[in-house]
């Protein structure tokens, strides 16, 4: 199993998460972060920190396109380890619905 980031943190971005995680597996896109599914050691240490409840293990129902969506974009994304400042209008996305649909970017983000 993985770990694994969901739509939630989408244009939320509010990385807490990548401070705590102790194999550095996270990897930053434009308005989300996503895990490598590979490199994660599923420690769980990272689920509680995310303000946005965005990340979630593998193992709960419907997360297929989110496993995939992970694995192919850490692939593409720069590995991020330290947190930066999240946008200006996370808090006003934060528990929005669809942001897949309205939000998603598959551009990459800047990484460390
Ligand atoms: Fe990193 Fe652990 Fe979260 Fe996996 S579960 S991404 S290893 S903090
Ligand atoms: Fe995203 Fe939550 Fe991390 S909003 S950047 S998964 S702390």
């Amino acid at each position: 199993m993985t770990y694994v980031v969901t739509e939630d943190c989408i244009k939320c971005k509010y990385m807490d998460c990548v401070e705590v995680c102790p194999v550095d597996c996270f990897y930053e896109g434009e308005n989300m972060l996503v895990i490598n599914p590979s490199e994660c050691i599923d420690c769980g240490v990272c689920e509680p920190e995310c303000p946005a409840e965005a990340i979630l293990p593998d193992t709960e129902n419907g997360l297929e396109k989110w496993l995939e969506l992970n694995t192919q974009y850490s692939a593409e994304w720069p590995n991020i380890t330290v947190k930066k400042d999240s946008p200006d209008d996370a808090d006003a996305h934060k528990g929005e619905e669809n942001k897949f649909e309205k939000y998603f970017s598959a551009d990459a983000g800047e990484g460390d």
